[in-house]
């Protein structure tokens, strides 16, 4: 027997502004036509003040919950993937455990960019199979409208808010690749492109500061190290692409989106695009992505997902799971 993290539930929160296109040509030399062909992006959501980083991981983590049937008390762990909690410390976690009411376990932040989300699975399946946590609570939570350049319009437009959560269980299974839940995982990074994909602020500069980036050349990076980073995953799952029923990629750009899955040798109806409607929400976009893909009855059970993501450090990696 062995011990497998999976899904027991999954869920979503949008802030209620939606922001068309349209919108930055007010303010902006840009279009909703540039905007649209460079990055399949037509809308994102915004927070107003009513919401922060760690109020959306809440609303995201109360509709997983509901979808599993658990409560608060009945999590060992909560893991939060963003690079925009609420305050410096404590983390944006220990925040959503006490307004869950969660009242045991232990809860902290994964920092890893746009591959966050990634990157908190693969921790939570390790506390899983290590017998540390039955049940873990994976969260991909950002706020990236507070740290964007409204002026920078290679920046502005391309982003957006939201949280999404999945509720992670200790099941047994045979050890073979028709389990349910995770797999297998990679992750990378490399610092030496941190320059690529940063933000300009922080503790030593006394500002929070504006997330800057040279587009162009992080895309160069993401297709290949997208698809290299899933096959990696599947080889070490033991599967093919051929028996992946869902790529959910990290959600900044259809091109990058179309260009991993070509590599890859899978067709774009089997890959879950919100790209269009959630901008790049940073970690929250795999579970946002699988959120409205299972609310729209595209993954069922038992469905093989690859999931992969890219992000500033660069960071980057892949999760094979099983639904
Ligand atoms: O999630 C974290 C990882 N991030 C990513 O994966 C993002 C990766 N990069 C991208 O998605 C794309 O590189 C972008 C969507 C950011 C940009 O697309 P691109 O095809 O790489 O365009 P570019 O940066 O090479 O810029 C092309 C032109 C430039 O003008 P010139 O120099 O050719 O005259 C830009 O100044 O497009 C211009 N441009 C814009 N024009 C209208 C840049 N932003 C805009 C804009 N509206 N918003």
């Amino acid at each position: 027997m062995t011990l497998r993290a999976v899904v027991r539930g999954v869920g979503h929160y949008l802030p209620a502004r939606v922001v068309e296109n349209a919108e930055f040509e007010k303010s902006l030399d840009t279009s909703d036509e540039w905007i649209r062909s460079r990055s399949g992006i037509e809308r994102r959501h915004f927070v107003t003040e009513d919401d922060t980083t760690s109020s959306m991981a809440t609303a995201a983590a109360q509709a997983a919950l509901k979808d599993a049937g658990l409560g608060p008390d009945d999590l060992d762990a909560i893991i939060l993937a963003t690079s925009t909690a609420d305050l410096t410390f404590p983390s944006a976690a220990t925040m959503v455990q006490a307004q869950l009411g969660m009242t045991g376990g232990f809860a902290f932040d994964v920092q890893a960019v746009c591959a966050g989300f990634v990157y908190a699975l693969s921790n939570a399946n390790a506390l899983i199979v290590s017998g540390q946590a039955k049940r873990v609570l994976v969260i991909g939570a950002e706020t990236f409208s507070k740290i964007m350049d409204w002026t920078d319009r290679g920046t502005c437009v391309l982003f957006g808010d939201g949280a999404g959560a999945l509720v992670l269980e200790a099941q047994e299974g045979a050890g073979t690749a028709a389990d349910r839940g995770i797999l297998a995982t990679d992750l990378n990074s490399d610092g030496r492109h941190r320059d690529l994909l940063y933000v300009d602020g922080g503790v030593s500069t006394g500002t929070s500061g504006y997330l800057r980036m040279q587009g162009n050349q992080v895309f160069r990076h993401a297709v290949e190290k997208l698809a290299a980073t899933a096959e990696t995953a599947m080889e070490r799952a033991g599967v093919t692409s051929d028996d992946v029923d869902w790529i959910v990629p990290h959600q900044a750009n259809i091109r990058i989106i179309q260009g991993t899955a070509k590599k890859m040798g899978v067709e774009m109806d089997r890959v879950i695009v919100t790209v269009q409607d959630h901008g790049n929400t940073s970690a929250a976009s795999i579970p946002l992505a699988m959120s409205v893909g299972r609310a729209n009855g595209q993954i069922k059970d038992g469905d093989l997902l690859v999931t992969e993501a890219i992000g500033g450090g660069l960071a980057w990696g892949a999760v094979v799971l099983r639904w």
